[in-house]
């Protein structure tokens, strides 16, 4: 996305690093930075620093960092386009392409009025819950669900009322106007009597909010066994369910280990009343993508939680490359006798359910297990059918990881290990699909793996000292650095300073993805140990020559061992050898 530069210039100037940052911790100064314990991960010494010069921060000890702009994004758990307005908004800066567009501006006023009605909507369906004549059915409901006074307000749940307009009376007193109703999915229209009616008659209301806090629709339960059970908002102008997880606003602010991915929205609130309060439901959707890149911004490991019946059963099977392929951590817990999330805790409680998702399956286990549903496994034929197809699975995974699959199936199978695996060697492992080799090639971030090459540390010094002083950015100019550096997201920013003389770290970091823009913000960590940029950087491209020079050494002595050199060959590879060493003395 991208915006006019003069624009996000204003946009960083009024949002001054230090004191966007200041209002989540307080920020002490040492040296050319202010410190404070991290806010984006739990620490007792602070290892989080911004530097006001440059306006980035960086943490030492999770290794986020960047712009305010990324700053608000991880804290505020936003896209970049959502925190670039969150700051916009923080300054009172009109966004730029809403400026001049008038229909752009039409369509947020617009928004905010299907907003303000829904809010008002979900404050009337709470009010009816209690008011003493109207709210009765829905208290009696609740009641026997077991909601208390505390989970009703919680979760804002409410009561409509049977008739057709007392929504659209209120509302329309309100000043609310038809077509904003219509268009929120409150009221529906009927063609043959044109008029347009409530949506939702004498069931109990779940308001669905969004992370940025606001009502973006309702899901609606009969109070008895009628048919559809649940009325939810379908798509309308602020609310699309591939784009949101119930119970997601709740965790806003909290630091989470995990969360519990489940079907509906009593599944959320039931284990909820049992003290597991870290559930999200799809709402009875097949997972998205929307929705995975979602609940990577809280976690990076999830459960899933889906209902013991076949279609949760097959919902879970789809859900799980979903996350996996965002590089989320999948664990599966399984309810027996097809009970769902809700039902279980009101057995078992909620130390039943700890028990359950300490001994989560994982992802693999899981898929193997789910490949013998609907199989008799008495039945021989059946039985050797399901170990082929489970063992082709099995040999397509990491080697070190096979071993304890061939041992689970030879457990449901009575097959021994070593015709198991030997079976497995037979098929020569399936192919895997896309997003189950990224899983398996360990999708989930880790931010540190490069930050400990040797070469990457130097190539890092190298461009510290070039942001640090124009003299020695000349100098690695002149000496051809941007050839030395293998690291792509610091040789981009290289040649970015090289081309451009009026060159802005911020609004660079600020434009970068966000692992590269963490790994350009490291560079603040050099910032106190050179005294001298210029020869720092002298001193940097002379060790990368080196390496340079080693990495051409070693793969010419490899060439040396190819049993099929001829002697003059050799000879000049012996040459070149010597050659090199020499070069470096
Ligand atoms: N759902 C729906 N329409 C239906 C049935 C289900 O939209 N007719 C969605 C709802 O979001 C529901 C979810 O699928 O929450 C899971 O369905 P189910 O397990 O049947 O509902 P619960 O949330 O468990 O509700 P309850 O316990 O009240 O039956
Ligand atoms: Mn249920």
């Amino acid at each position: 996305m991208a915006f006019p530069t003069a624009w996000l210039d204003e946009l960083y100037a009024k949002n001054e690093i230090v004191s966007v940052i200041s209002s989540y911790v307080e920020l002490k100064p040492k040296g050319r930075k202010l410190w404070a314990c991290c806010p984006l991960h739990g620490e007792k010494t602070p290892s989080f620093s911004v530097s006001p010069d440059k306006q980035l921060f960086y943490c030492f000890g999770c290794h986020a960092g960047g712009t305010v702009v990324q700053f608000i994004m991880d804290m505020e758990r936003l896209t970049y386009p959502e925190a670039i307005r969150y700051l916009a908004d923080r300054v009172g800066m009109e966004m730029p392409h809403e400026v001049n567009d008038r229909e752009m501006q039409l369509l947020r006023a617009h928004k905010n009025r299907l907003y303000e009605a829904n809010k008002a909507a979900a404050r009337f369906y709470f009010e009816c819950f209690l008011d003493p004549e109207r709210g009765k059915p829905g208290r009696e409901y609740a009641q026997k669900r077991g909601l208390s006074k505390e989970i009703i307000q919680r979760f804002g749940i409410g009561y409509a009322p049977e008739g057709w307009d007392n929504l659209k009376n209120h509302l329309t007193a309100k000043g609310f106007t038809n077509k904003e109703l219509l268009d929120a999915g409150l009221l529906v229209h009927n063609e043959n009597k044109h008029t347009d009616y409530d949506a939702y008659r004498g069931r109990m209301i779940f308001p669905i909010l969004g992370t940025n806090g606001q009502v973006l629709g309702f899901g609606a339960r009969v109070l008895n066994n009628d048919k559809p059970k649940y009325i939810n908002t379908g798509d309308t102008p602020i609310y699309n369910k591939r784009n949101n997880l119930y119970g997601l606003y709740l965790h806003k602010n909290e630091k989470l280990s995990d969360l519990v991915m489940v079907e509906g929205y009593m599944d959320v609130i039931g284990l909820y009343k049992t003290g597991v309060t870290n559930a999200v439901a799809s709402l009875g959707t097949a997972l998205t993508q929307q929705q995975a890149r979602l609940l990577k911004r809280y976690v990076s490991t999830v459960y899933i939680a889906y209902d013991g019946d076949a279609a949760g059963q097959n919902a879970t099977v789809r859900g799980l490359d979903i996350l996996s392929a965002e590089g989320l951590e999948v664990r599966v817990i399984t309810f027996p006798d097809n009970l769902d999330p809700d039902e279980y805790v009101q057995v078992y409680g909620k130390d039943g359910f700890d028990r359950l998702k300490e001994n989560a399956l994982s992802l693999n286990e899981f898929k193997v297990r789910s490949m013998a549903n609907g199989v008799d496994l008495n039945d021989e034929n059946a039985r050797e059918r399901f170990a082929v197809k489970a063992c082709a699975f099995v040999a397509g995974l990491l080697p070190i990881e096979q071993e304890r699959y061939y041992k689970i199936i030879a457990q449901m199978t009575g097959y021994s290990v070593e015709a198991l695996e030997a079976q497995g060697a037979r098929s020569g492992g399936i192919v895997l699909r896309d997003s189950e080799s990224k899983f398996l090639r360990g999708g989930i971030r880790r931010r540190i793996d490069t930050m400990e090459d040797p070469r990457f540390l130097t190539e890092r010094t190298l461009l510290a000292a070039c942001v640090r002083d124009p003299s020695a950015l000349r100098l690695a100019i002149r000496e051809g650095a941007d050839r030395l550096i293998q690291n792509e997201a610091l040789s981009a920013l290289l040649t970015e300073m090289q081309k451009d003389p009026a060159f802005s770290l911020t609004q660079y970091v600020g434009a970068l993805e966000q692992k590269d823009a963490e790994t350009v913000s490291a560079l603040l960590q050099e910032e106190n140990s050179m005294q001298n940029p210029e020869r720092a950087a002298a001193d940097c491209i002379r060790r990368l020559r080196e390496a340079e020079g080693q990495q051409d050494i070693e793969s010419l002595q490899k060439r040396l061992t190819d049993p099929g050199l001829t002697p003059e060959e050799k000879a000049e590879l012996l040459k070149k050898i010597t050659d090199q060493i020499k070069a470096k003395k």
